[in-house]
């Protein structure tokens, strides 16, 4: 498998936060990239920099398999990382949801097909539910509980009838929880927050669900790794650190770094939102062992790069 400097990539989701930071890096290595991407949730405040870089962007939807067609016709990589990524949402609105999810992956995964292209699914941790065992392989049976993780999985099944049927190479990343630069979720919430009201942070839920955080650079690392590695492909990785840390302590992790004192940290109890997982925690020794990838960035690190970017 050729590097990925010489190489043609298309990055579903490109203007999002995982996507965005991915083409930056891909640019880096000199692959020739386009970001398709409708600006549902993405942003192109968050690559404006990298089309006068040359990154080529198709303002388009992955529901239109003509527009994907079109646009991944001459590429040797496609990651999908395109998706509606909220859990309330799909709560809500399980058909728009799975409309995006499911057969908007069938449409990238036929695209994939007709270029003969690797095909690299940014799944989610999502589709294990609240295991019993952690950290979680991937070997565990999968229960997701809600219908955001329904359609990660369902787009895993995709994937490898698609590898199984056609011989497409397809490689799934169950991904767990990701920030950096451009991020949303828990960590992009209480830095606005604490913005705004610096000597009060309200907590969503008990503050005791926990999760697996991953800096952005370790999960565009293992992206690159799942794309070139010939070792990885029809299978899944969890991509995760293997430590696990709750909210509660990732708002006082926060406080410290701030260097802010006496700030009011309160829980408003009960489940964060519908579908909410309890613990994160990865057995990572699958994308260790066969994708050669191991994190770099501690937490408390992280978070100190993340703060000093101001990309928040
Ligand atoms: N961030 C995490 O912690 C995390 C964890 C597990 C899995 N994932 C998965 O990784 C991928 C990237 O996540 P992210 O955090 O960067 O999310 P994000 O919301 O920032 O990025 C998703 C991108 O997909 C685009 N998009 C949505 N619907 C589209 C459509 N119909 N057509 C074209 N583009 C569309 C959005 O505009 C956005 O730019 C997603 O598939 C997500 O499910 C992320």
């Amino acid at each position: 498998m050729k590097a990925l400097n010489e190489q043609e990539v298309v990055v579903t989701g490109g203007a999002g936060f995982i996507g965005s930071n991915l083409c930056r890096t891909l640019l880096e290595h000199g692959a020739k990239v386009t970001a398709f991407d409708n600006l549902y949730s993405g942003k192109i405040d968050f690559i404006k920099d990298l089309m006068d870089k040359g990154l080529n962007f198709v303002q388009e939807d992955i529901r239109d398999p003509t527009a994907l067609e079109k646009a991944t016709k001459n590429c040797e990589v496609i990651f999908h990382l395109a998706a509606q990524t909220s859990v309330p949402f799909s709560m809500e609105n399980p058909k728009e949801d799975c409309e995006i999810n499911v057969v908007g992956t069938l449409n990238v995964l036929e695209a994939a097909r007709k270029a003969g292209a690797r095909m690299v699914f940014a799944s989610s941790c999502a589709v294990y539910g609240n295991p019993e065992k952690r950290p979680t392989p991937e070997t565990y049976p999968t229960h997701p509980i809600a219908f955001y993780g329904l359609t990660k999985l369902l787009g895993e099944n995709y994937c490898r009838f698609y590898q199984e049927t056609y011989g497409l190479e397809v490689v799934m990343l169950r991904i767990f929880n990701v920030y950096g630069p451009n991020c949303h979720g828990a960590i992009y919430d209480f830095l606005n927050k604490l913005r705004k009201t610096p000597d009060k942070l309200e907590v969503l839920g008990t503050g005791k669900q926990s999760r697996d955080f991953v800096y952005v650079s370790d999960m565009v690392d293992a992206l690159i790794k799942a794309a070139t590695s010939p070792a990885a492909a029809g299978q899944a990785f969890n991509v995760g650190t293997g430590t696990t840390t709750s909210v509660a302590e990732l708002a006082k992790m926060i406080v410290e770094i701030l260097g802010l004192e006496n700030v009011e940290i309160y829980f408003k109890g009960g489940q964060a939102w519908a579908g909410d997982m309890d613990i994160t925690l990865a057995d990572n020794s699958k994308a260790v062992n066969k994708l050669q990838w191991r994190p770099q960035v501690s937490l408390k690190e992280g978070l100190k790069k993340l703060i000093s970017t101001r990309r928040y």
